[in-house]
């Protein structure tokens, strides 16, 4: 088995006020880059990974990495530049990754039919640099799910809230159609794990949905689901949660044990 990842990275943090790209924001001397990437570079029997950055910013966010983890931990590292949506950037990372295996596959003649002979099996876990304190142990039970024969595997907290699905009527108003049971109702989170293979054809297949962050799948589940394929949910981890807003920062600050979150200077 040989596993990957696609970390992406290429928000922008507008929500977060920043004016670096989010991924770069940091904290404690810390970046959510850094952070994220240190955790996935844990993960067992792991190949290799590709960070999708914010065009143009490839040398930078390698740079930040570099200075942050040491040159010696990036060797299995390639950033690229991301696309217009998630959904482009995860296929962005997800080309990179074949075309690296097929350069593998040269170098060692080794056949990559994934099957239950023995042969190889391409495990991908793709995460979002948001979620930087998603635990290394969390990644290895996703991989263990695919590996166990899962097609899709995801992390889903309980959600505690009462959720109301509405519509906007024609003067704005938000009407409440119904209340899901929720009991039945997971929060996704990220890293999510899928076959390599799969999840490749499922972006090709998709891509058309991409090109704007309206249309395109706002997960990599999402597109197994559509495909008719099964997606499981193991349980989520509270530290798996996503950096979007300036008090979210405060809570990553707080659970490093820092007493400020700041921005990069
Ligand atoms: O914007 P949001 O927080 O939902 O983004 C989720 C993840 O996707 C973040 O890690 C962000 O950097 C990444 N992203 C990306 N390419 C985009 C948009 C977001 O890699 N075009």
């Amino acid at each position: 088995m040989r596993v990957w990842g696609v970390l992406t990275a290429a928000g922008s943090g507008s929500r977060l006020g920043a004016e670096v790209p989010k991924a770069l924001v940091s904290c404690g001397g810390r970046t959510l880059l850094g952070l994220a990437l240190e955790r996935l570079l844990a993960v067992r029997d792991l190949t290799g990974v590709v960070v999708t950055c914010p065009e143009g910013l490839e040398g930078l966010f390698q740079e930040t990495a570099a200075a942050e983890l040491g040159p010696r931990e990036l060797v299995s590292v390639t950033f690229v530049a991301g696309g217009a949506s998630r959904q482009a950037s995860v296929k962005a990372g997800l080309e990179q990754i074949r075309d690296r295996r097929n350069l593998l596959r040269e170098e060692t003649g080794e056949s990559f039919v994934e099957d239950e002979d023995g042969e190889v099996l391409d495990i991908v876990l793709v995460h979002d640099a948001a979620r930087c304190l998603a635990p290394t142990s969390l990644m290895e039970d996703l991989v263990e799910a695919v590996e166990s024969g899962a097609e899709g595997v995801l992390p889903g907290l309980p959600v505690v809230d009462t959720v109301k699905q509405i519509y906007i009527d024609d003067s704005g108003r938000q009407i409440v159609t119904h209340t899901p049971d929720r009991g039945l109702l997971r929060l996704a989170q990220t890293p999510q794990a899928f076959n390599f293979d799969r999840l490749l054809d499922l972006h090709l297949f998709a891509e058309g949905r991409a090109a704007s962050e309206a249309t395109a799948a706002t997960d990599d589940a999402a597109l197994l689901e559509e495909a008719g394929g099964t997606v499981e949910v193991i349980e989520g981890s509270p530290e798996a949660f996503k950096v979007t807003t300036p008090l979210d920062l405060e809570r990553l600050a707080a659970a490093l044990g820092e007493p400020e979150a700041g921005l990069p200077t």
